[in-house]
């Protein structure tokens, strides 16, 4: 059941994702050379907690960090790890939900490690113009849900031939880190087709893959990879659509 926010909720919706977003932010100038992913987690363990918010993710399913941060062929829910230290030339992407007053807020950046090669950043690039024009496609009069999806996939894949992952999907945000409906980033018209009406608050996260869609999960359970181990970048805003049109929420 998809559970529509009233404004007050979404005016709740809307601090947390803003507290999100500032902790994205900041990252940018703590993400060099150097700096493991265990680092990251704890950097953004301590905003939240500083912040009076809570890291959702931590304990979620099982979910043994605050943030999955996911180097290179990693595409999601990379367990931070003192073991894995970026370096000169890797993408790290960092993914993160946040409860404050107990209204929950989704997000992910795909962050470049000094200077990459112009093929990841380029991957980079489209990722992030795959997250606008799902969001242009949102905003449009009238937009259902799978208009989201094959936007996204346009772009990727019918545009460059980037891989679009197809194993995981945005969804419904708010009161919990994953509700109704699914958000897809490929077409596929046996998932759900809601309209995207007034109250509707959601994830739209495209997992953009350099070569081929197909991924696999490790051994530790969370740890999604590419399965040809090319590189792959995630961006994620939450974003609520309102009497006034769509807002994007976790951003400044
Ligand atoms: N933030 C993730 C998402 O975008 C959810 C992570 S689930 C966790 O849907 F358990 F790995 F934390
Ligand atoms: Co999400």
């Amino acid at each position: 059941m998809i559970q529509l926010k009233r404004d007050y909720q979404i005016d709740g919706i809307r601090k947390s994702c803003k507290l999100l977003a500032e902790c994205l932010l900041r990252l940018d100038e703590e993400i060099k050379p150097g700096i493991s992913t265990y680092d990251i987690d704890r950097l953004c363990h301590d905003f939240i907690k500083q912040h009076h918010a809570i890291p959702s993710c931590l304990g979620y399913c099982g979910y043994p960090a605050s943030a999955c941060v996911s180097p290179n062929e990693v595409v999601i829910h990379g367990i931070p790890s003192k073991k894995i230290i970026l370096s000169e030339g890797d993408i790290v992407s960092v993914d993160l939900c946040i409860t404050l007053d107990g209204y929950v807020s989704d997000s992910t950046r795909t962050y470049e490690v000094g200077k990459v090669s112009e093929d990841k950043h380029k991957l980079n690039v489209v990722t992030k113009e795959c997250l606008d024009v799902g969001i242009a496609a949102a905003s449009k009069k009238g937009a259902r849900i799978l208009d989201v999806g094959a936007a996204v996939f346009k772009k990727a894949f019918s545009e460059h031939g980037y891989g679009v992952v197809r194993d995981y999907t945005g969804h419904g945000v708010g009161f919990d880190v994953h509700e109704e409906p699914e958000v897809p980033n490929f077409i596929d018209r046996s998932f759900p087709n809601p309209r995207i009406k007034p109250g509707l608050v959601f994830a739209i996260e495209p997992m953009i893959n350099m070569g081929s869609w197909q991924v696999d999960v490790l051994r530790d359970g969370w740890t999604v990879v590419t399965r040809d181990g090319k590189p792959a970048c995630h961006w994620e805003h939450t974003v609520a659509m309102t009497e006034n049109g769509l807002e994007v929420l976790t951003v400044l």
